[in-house]
This record gives structure tokens, C-alpha cells and sequence, in this order.
């Protein structure tokens, strides 16, 4: 456990400046919604470096766009080039990454879009933040549970023979925790599964919600 409830709560509340009002549109989210036939969700992939994430995030994103469905993928490492290219991976920068596309997300999903968001996630806490963020009801969490030794194989960045050399610090799976999901919506082992099983398990999911 990195940080206890309370902080959770904490950082849900937290404004540097108290002189800030919330400014309310005339527009609902149903509205917007409603012209994309989409209930929006964030569909939330969490797991190991190399358990698949962003490949099965981007085939999703195929899948749903060839279906007619707007929605966008927020990835770890993209994101890592732009909104929070400030950060690294100790577990304050880890919560800083999660809360901001957390927050990314639920604008998206205010716009009335779907979103898929592809990141190492570690933290239970982090995810609950996220949950509590985006809403629980649009929340979408997928754990891919496949085994740090299939990640080690694939290792498609080469990044975990890096750590063997010593070159990188903090690597999540080896000298930085994974905290497994205790209830997600769905959980996946892609060292077993296609990537069109894959693919089919979230769209069950997703189904009720496009119209
Ligand atoms: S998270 O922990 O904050 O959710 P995020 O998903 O954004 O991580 O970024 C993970 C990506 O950064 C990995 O896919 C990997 O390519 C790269 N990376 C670089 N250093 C590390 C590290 N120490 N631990 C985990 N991933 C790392």
C-alpha cells in the first residue's frame, strides 16, 4: 500500500487557489452523448510493461472506429512525451501521471466520447483515484494478468533486459510493486488469449453502452 484512504480523499480536494467557482454549462453530458449514440466510458487497462496494453488499446481503438464509435486511446508512454514529460516513476510521480489522465479522461468523457487509457497503473489507490475521478459508473477497469515472465520474453522495448544491466531503476514487476486489481470489470491474460479474443471480451462490455 502506497498511500491510506485519507489521502486519496485528500488529493480529490486539494485546490492551490481558493478563489476558483465552478462555472456550470448549459449542456448535459447526455446531450453531447447523445450525438455520438455513445454512453461514454473510460475503458482502463492496467498491468505489467510488455502485458499488452497498448496493443490491445490500439485494436480496440480500430475496432470501435470502424464501428462507427469515436473514442481515443491516452497512452502511458505518449502521454510521458507531452502532458507529463515532467515526470519519472517514483510512486508521487506514478499518482501525478495517473491523476492527470484521470482527469484527461473524464473531459473526454464529459465531450461525450469514449476513451481507452493504457498505463502501468501499479497502485490500487492510484486506480481508485482514477475511479473516483472519471466516475464510478463509467469506469472500466481491465487488469491484463499476464505473468511477469511472458512480459520478460516479449520484452518488445527492451527494456527488461535493461533492469538485468542495471540500467533502470524502479521497474515496475522487479524493483517497483504491482499491486494486483482485487475486483475489476474484466481481466485478461493475454499470454493466453488472442488479441481478438481480447478485443471481443471489452467490446461485451461495451456493447450496451453504444446505440
Ligand atoms: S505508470 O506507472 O505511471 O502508470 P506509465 O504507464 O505512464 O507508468 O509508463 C510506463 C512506460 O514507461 C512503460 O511501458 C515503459 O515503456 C516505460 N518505463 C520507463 N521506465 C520505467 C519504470 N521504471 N517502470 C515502469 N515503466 C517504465
Amino acid at each position: 500500500m502506497k498511500m491510506d484512504k485519507k489521502l486519496t480523499d485528500q488529493i480529490l480536494e486539494q485546490h492551490v487557489s481558493q478563489d476558483v467557482t465552478w462555472q456550470q454549462s448549459k449542456v448535459h453530458a447526455e446531450e453531447r452523448a447523445n450525438l455520438l449514440h455513445v454512453e461514454p466510458a473510460t475503458v482502463w487497462l492496467t498491468g505489467l510493461s510488455g502485458s499488452g496494453k497498448s496493443t490491445l488499446a490500439f485494436e480496440l481503438e480500430r475496432r470501435l472506429i470502424a464501428g462507427g464509435h469515436l473514442v481515443y486511446v491516452l497512452d502511458g508512454d505518449n502521454i510521458r512525451h507531452g502532458l507529463s514529460r515532467d515526470l519519472g516513476f517514483s510512486p508521487q510521480d506514478r499518482t501525478e501521471n495517473i491523476r492527470r489522465v484521470a482527469e484527461v479522461a473524464k473531459l473526454f468523457n464529459e465531450a461525450g466520447m469514449l476513451i481507452i487509457t493504457s498505463f502501468i497503473s501499479p497502485y490500487r489507490e492510484d486506480r481508485e483515484l482514477a475511479r473516483a475521478i472519471i466516475g464510478r459508473e463509467r469506469f472500466i477497469e481491465t487488469y491484463l494478468c499476464t505473468s511477469l515472465q511472458v512480459c520478460e520474453q516479449r520484452d518488445p522495448k527492451g527494456l527488461y533486459q535493461k533492469v538485468r544491466d542495471g540500467k533502470i531503476q524502479e521497474f515496475t514487476g522487479i524493483s517497483a510493486p504491482y499491486e494486483i486489481p482485487e475486483s475489476p470489470e474484466v481481466t485478461l491474460d493475454t499470454g493466453r488469449l488472442s488479441i481478438t479474443e481480447s478485443v471481443a471480451c471489452i467490446m461485451q462490455q461495451l456493447t450496451p453502452r453504444l446505440h
